[in-house]
């Protein structure tokens, strides 16, 4: 198939264009200035420069193709550059929706996120709009919702080398965010999914008429405790961390005041998203795609070291 992709040149984009020419589709990129030497396989994709807020470019790339997949998405916003949440998780599928109906690309695959809702925060609220756009839309789409994504993320940033550099390696103690008063009742877990796993599970339904009109929550095998991804990740980086109680409301209040630096390493709503834990049971939706999802062990931690 002919695959226009948005959000072809990241952490997650990376892996989804080699499983898309592994599985012998043509992929067709929308890729900002500047990015383009972040392309793989640059010889087996079409090029389309611009942005997601270029309409001409997104009709450009969506020509001649037969599926779209919408995987572009922000952590942060920069409303002084236009980089918002709305604009990136909402307009730009809506833009890529309408004009891919308008062409006549009726196959739609939507990247969303594990724990996307209605009042959350801006991040959730925008990908839980997109979906409902998308699922009121006359397309055959199919709607993917990761838990936190981890691999070697090549030369990029991804959860567990972000938590490596600004967790582990600072010789201070790591923080065992808790919300309420105590961490043994306010602690959280979370599910981590191997983005090969997720790319795999993209790439399979692509063609399949019965993942029409689905939502699959993508979580990895095991629901791991905070401070254990702590142990495993310094664990991976042959170390050892002592953690320490960090009240999440504390360190909330201390995040908002820097959420507008770009170089403070978390915001409040990715606290509070972090705190809220992501785990989820997705044993049968891996074995519907043939899919043994990687453990967050040792062995596929060892791009940290
Ligand atoms: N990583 C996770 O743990 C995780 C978990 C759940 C869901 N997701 C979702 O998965 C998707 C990919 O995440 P990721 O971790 O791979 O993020 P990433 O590495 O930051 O990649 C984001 C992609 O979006 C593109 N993009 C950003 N702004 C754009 C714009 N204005 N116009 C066109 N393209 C633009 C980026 O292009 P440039 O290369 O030019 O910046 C890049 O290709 C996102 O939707 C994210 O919400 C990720």
């Amino acid at each position: 198939m002919r695959v226009a992709l948005f959000g072809g040149t990241g952490f997650v984009g990376s892996y989804l264009v080699d499983a898309l020419v592994a599985a012998g589709h043509d992929p067709a990129l929308l890729v900002r200035p500047g990015s383009e030497a972040k392309v793989r396989h640059a010889d087996r994709c079409r090029i389309v420069a611009g942005d997601i807020g270029d309409d001409k470019a997104v009709v450009e790339t969506l020509s001649y193709c037969d599926a779209a997949i919408y995987n572009i998405g922000i952590l942060r916003e920069l409303p002084d550059q236009g980089i918002t949440f709305k604009a990136l998780q909402y307009d730009g599928v809506m833009r890529v929706a309408e004009r891919s109906m308008e062409s006549g690309v009726k196959r739609f695959l939507l990247m969303s996120a594990n724990g996307v809702k209605p009042n959350g925060t801006p991040y959730q609220e925008t990908k839980y709009l997109a979906e409902r756009f998308v699922a009121q839309s006359e397309m055959e789409y199919t709607i993917f919702r990761p838990s936190i994504v981890f691999g070697d993320p090549r030369g990029r940033m991804e959860f567990c080398t972000q938590l490596r550099d600004e967790m582990i390696r600072p010789p201070i103690p790591a923080p065992n965010f808790f919300t309420g008063i105590s961490p043994s009742t306010g602690g959280f877990s979370m599910s981590p999914v191997h983005v090969r796993d997720v790319v795999e599970a993209f790439v399979r339904s692509l063609p399949d008429p019965t993942t029409y009109s689905a939502t699959y929550t993508l979580c990895g095998p095991e629901a791991v405790a905070w401070p254990d991804i702590i142990r495993r990740i310094a664990a991976a980086c042959g170390r050892r961390k002592l953690i320490l109680p960090a009240p999440a409301g504390l360190v909330g209040a201390v995040a908002s005041v820097f959420d507008r630096f770009s170089w403070f390493p978390v915001t409040r709503d990715q606290l509070t998203m972090l705190t809220e834990g992501n785990t989820g049971d997705s044993s049968e939706v891996f074995a519907d795609f043939g899919i043994q999802p990687s453990p967050f062990d040792d062995q596929h931690l060892s791009y940290l070291r």
